[in-house]
């Protein structure tokens, strides 16, 4: 109870719901979690996403408590919770196997953590039938989770988890194991309690456009290290490494060397660098172009020349992959009015202000 109030108490004076410090992970030899050091906001919607492996599920562990830290430490509320057990933590998890009890129905599976926690009967169903509503299942608290379809058994976690008001809440690829329409459905619902409820989420996935859509920011990870932190548009916009370009998004990707005056030496010519990357002659780099950006001309002679190797019909757009010269590939944008046909010779530009340079960074 003590320990409560002080945290309650602590949370007044800090803007973040966590902080984590230098927090890592190591099994035996291998690095789970490499030093990972970052703020969430009171209230704010995470999402951990990177490729297989990268560390997201062992992140969400440390912070949930299942799994102790190998070093660092970490804040809920302002307040040191390193030592804290997950009980102590009170943090609402849903994983992606629904886990829920099988041989009990889904408003006994709901009540459930009101149940342990001991609260009165009335209270316990008035906020069961509350936490049903709010996932969009009202009416169904008799049935067996076996007489539910996978989505509607992740609601039931997702009811489960909001019944006890936790004011942190972690999902782990919470809705990968559904088909593409039920996924958006319920990246709506999730979107909708967020802004009700004020909950702080933490959401893993390795789906791009899943976290595109759904955070404030995104915590993008590659091998155990957090790669970039950032929201969904300056992710994209102003990607900081080539992988976070490559990750996030369609683009090409041009290295080469700075030459003095400015222009990027790459194997497919000297290439203009966006205004203001006043970068010194000499620096390797990245020149990161988005498909949108480009424009594909069968009428003159100016820009990149090429081929057109394909064309992928996309409703709105299509996108055409292009082979410019030494066999670099870039991908364009174009309407779907404009006929094209592979093999057909064509021209490729951009306005300089629209590419993105990436220094190399220091090894
Ligand atoms: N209990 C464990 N013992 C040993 N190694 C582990 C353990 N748990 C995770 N790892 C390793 O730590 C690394 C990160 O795993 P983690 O599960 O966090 O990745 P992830 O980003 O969640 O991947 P996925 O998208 O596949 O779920 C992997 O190399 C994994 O093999
Ligand atoms: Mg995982």
């Amino acid at each position: 109870m003590n320990d409560r109030l002080q945290n309650s108490m602590t949370a007044v004076s800090s803007p973040f719901k966590l902080s984590i410090r230098g927090l890592y992970k190591a099994y035996g030899d291998a690095v789970a979690l490499e030093r990972v050091t970052m703020d969430v906001l009171t209230g704010e919607f995470v999402t951990l996403l990177g490729p297989s492996g990268s560390g997201k599920s062992t992140l969400l562990q440390l912070i949930c408590g299942l799994v102790p830290p190998s070093g660092g430490r970490l804040f809920i509320d302002g307040a040191d919770r390193t030592q804290a057990s997950a009980a102590e933590r009170d943090i609402g998890v849903v994983f992606q196997n629904y886990a829920l009890f099988p041989h009990l129905t889904v408003g006994e599976n709901v009540a459930f953590p009101l149940r342990i926690r001991g609260l009165e009967r009335s209270v316990i169903l008035r906020r069961m039938e509350a936490a049903l509503g709010m996932v969009g299942l009202t009416g169904y608290t008799e049935r067996m989770p076996s007489e539910l379809s996978g989505g509607q058994q992740q609601r039931v976690a997702l009811a489960r988890c909001l019944v006890y008001q936790p004011s942190l809440i972690l999902m782990d690829e919470s809705f990968s194991a559904l088909d593409r329409n039920r996924r958006l459905v319920l990246q709506d619902e999730v979107r909708r309690i967020h802004r009700e409820t004020g909950t702080t989420f933490i959401f893993v996935t390795h789906d791009q456009e899943e976290a595109m859509t759904m955070s404030d920011r995104i915590c993008l990870m590659n091998r155990g290290r957090v790669e970039q932190f950032d929201t969904p548009r300056a992710l994209y916009d102003t990607p900081r490494t080539v992988f976070a370009a490559d990750f996030i998004g369609t683009s090409t990707i041009l290295q080469g060397v700075v030459r003095p005056g400015g222009r990027l030496a790459t194997p497919v010519g000297d290439l203009p660098l966006p205004d203001g990357s006043s970068v010194s002659a000499g620096t390797k780099g990245a020149l990161v172009l988005r498909p949108e950006h480009l424009r594909l001309h069968t009428d003159d002679e100016t820009g990149l020349r090429g081929v057109v190797e394909d064309v992928t019909f996309g409703g709105a757009e299509q996108r055409v992959r292009f082979r410019l010269g030494n066999d670099q590939k870039i991908v364009v944008q174009v309407p779907a009015t404009l006929a094209l046909s592979a093999g057909q010779a064509a021209t490729v530009r951009w306005n300089a202000g629209d590419g993105h340079f990436i220094p190399d960074q220091e090894a």
